[in-house]
């Protein structure tokens, strides 16, 4: 990006300019993700910004760039990658092909709740799983949130995993979102976020899932009529920045960020949190039938063929360590 900051030697962390007027150098970080602009992560970002922005004292820039303006998240982790873009906010969705250990949290109900997963994430096994982005050229600043996944479809209402039988339903592109929607018989496609509302508009798809804040801030009830509440993964999110990027900033300026990331994934679960309490009612106003009261355990056993196939990609005992955190 053209907007790219940075002391550096090569093309894309050029120094913007001359510095904030005391001499001292000036970073500007693009920041991409595939929301829309009245989502929770821009809401947070916003506030992101003007804390980095206030704490470098100038020194720091933020510029966002939601709605997949930069690319699918997949694009814009590569390229932040490659040091050709500071910042991306992903969901761990696509980061199988990058470090798979991390996509040990998408497997299916695997955190029962929001304090079990921000326990894990914000303590030693979130620490460890962020360090395995390091050797790809990606630090991890902190864990922030997507949420809890629901099934949204236009077919008709979804109870239990024999309704989901055959339903052609988006997914990430995630080989365990996939295989837990093939242990319930549905047809998972997965696809990039930005193709999916015109692929439910046309009929591409029958359904899709995300959280509640993703279904309403992208306007899904417009083109969707069933939200059943299966809460069936929990989507955490990675505020990532360029290895290469961060390495060109003096020591200071990565404590802010680290310590503002820290706190912009505090204040983004409240958000997240706000959203999921409001959203459920503005989703009935729009036209939608929500299935509030799904019994969970029929899905829970038609997902344990994926724990018996992917114990061994991550070891039973890092999965036994995560369900067993208090
Ligand atoms: O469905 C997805 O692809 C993800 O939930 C999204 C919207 C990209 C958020 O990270």
């Amino acid at each position: 990006l053209s907007a790219c900051g940075g002391n550096g030697d090569d093309g894309n962390t050029e120094a913007s300019g001359d510095g904030n007027g005391n001499g001292e150098e000036t970073y500007t970080l693009a920041i991409g993700h595939t929301l829309a602009d009245t989502s929770h992560y821009q809401e947070a970002l916003l506030e992101f910004q003007d804390m980095i922005e206030e704490r470098s004292d100038g020194r720091i820039e933020v510029e966002l760039f939601p709605d997949s303006a930069l690319g699918g998240e997949r694009d814009m982790i590569e390229s932040v990658q490659l040091g050709n873009q500071e910042m991306v906010l992903t969901s761990t969705g696509p980061m199988s092909g990058f470090a798979e250990e991390v996509t040990v949290v998408d497997l299916p109900f695997l955190f029962r709740d929001h304090d079990h997963a921000h326990g894990v994430l914000d303590g030693e096994i979130g620490q460890e799983l962020l360090e395995k982005l390091e050797p790809t050229g990606l630090i991890g600043l902190a864990w922030w949130e997507n949420g809890f996944r629901h099934v949204t479809n236009s077919d008709g209402p979804v109870e239990t995993p024999e309704d989901l039988a055959g339903l052609s339903l988006r997914t990430m592109e995630n080989d365990i979102h996939m295989d837990a929607f093939r242990a319930m018989d549905a047809d998972p496609t997965p696809m990039a976020f930005g193709e999916l509302f015109t692929a439910l508009q046309q009929g591409v798809v029958d359904g899709q899932e995300n959280p509640i804040p993703v279904i309403q801030t992208s306007r899904f009830y417009e083109v969707q009529d069933y939200l059943s509440l299966t809460g069936h993964v929990y989507n955490p999110s990675i505020l990532v920045i360029s290895e290469e990027v961060y390495n060109s900033m003096p020591e200071d300026l990565q404590e802010i960020l680290r310590e503002v990331a820290q706190e912009g994934a505090e204040l983004e679960r409240e958000i997240v949190q706000r959203m999921e309490e409001e959203y459920i009612e503005s989703l009935k106003d729009e036209g939608m039938e929500v299935i509030e009261d799904v019994d969970l355990e029929p899905f829970i056993d038609a997902v344990q063929p994926v724990y018996e196939k992917y114990s061994d990609v991550f070891g039973e005992d890092l999965i036994e360590s995560i369900q067993n955190h208090e």
